[in-house]
């Protein structure tokens, strides 16, 4: 079986691809990732997502792929020059709302009286920041709706990690399988997945 052998990727994902290139951005979504996380936003026609770490807008890209006309994804990041590629390819689609936002701030934004009624929470996160999933994880976790999906990559070992990174991922995958609200499963494959999903 080939992973990627029969997957057909988002007509703009070369293009993407390549500027991610050019820009030397060194923490992009592999392909595996991307192609799971579009079967999963199809999963939920009309749904509402976020992406915490837009990046150049691949997984981005993926998400959009796989969403119906009545899906939307809220994509956040703090990096404006690697949000800029997501921008220009991506930025004309009506469903996308590209916010340049610290996760952080846009998270405790959420939070505010009104603000999470009005967004009324999503049914796929895939928390591609250190926020959302190091730092933060609880207010994340908790909006995500009954059978949404909470996505994580990079479980297994990464160039891209800072220095001390590593002794954090088990303690991570840990807290997400003692939570009695998620269905949990770890998938040691891509850069290392997992998806959880609220209980109803
Ligand atoms: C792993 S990359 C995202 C990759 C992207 N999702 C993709 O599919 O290629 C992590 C991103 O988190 C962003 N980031 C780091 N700190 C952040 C913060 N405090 N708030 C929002 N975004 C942040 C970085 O700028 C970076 O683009």
């Amino acid at each position: 079986m080939d992973d990627l052998g029969t997957t057909r990727p988002p007509a703009c994902l070369a293009e993407i691809e390549q500027r991610t290139a050019v820009l030397g951005f060194p923490m992009a979504s592999e392909q595996r990732t991307g192609a799971l996380l579009r079967a999963l936003a199809a999963a939920k026609p009309g749904g509402q997502l976020l992406e915490l770490g837009t990046g150049t807008g691949l997984a981005t890209a993926w998400l959009l792929d796989g969403m119906d006309p009545q899906a939307t994804l809220v994509t956040v990041d703090i990096d404006p020059h690697a949000q800029a590629i997501a921008r220009a390819v991506l930025g004309s689609d009506p469903r996308l709302d590209i916010v340049t936002e610290d996760a952080a701030a846009f998270l405790t934004g959420l939070a505010a009286p009104g603000r999470a009624a009005a967004r009324g929470g999503f049914d796929l996160i895939f928390a591609d920041a250190m926020i959302g999933k190091y730092t933060m994880l609880d207010q994340t976790l908790a909006l995500l709706r009954p059978g949404g999906f909470y996505v994580i990559d990079d479980m297994l070992p990464q160039a891209s990690w800072p220095e001390g990174h590593a002794p954090r991922v088990p303690c991570l995958l840990a807290t997400l399988a003692a939570r009695a609200d998620l269905h949990t499963v770890t998938l040691a494959w891509s850069s290392g997945l997992v998806v959880a999903v609220r209980r109803g």
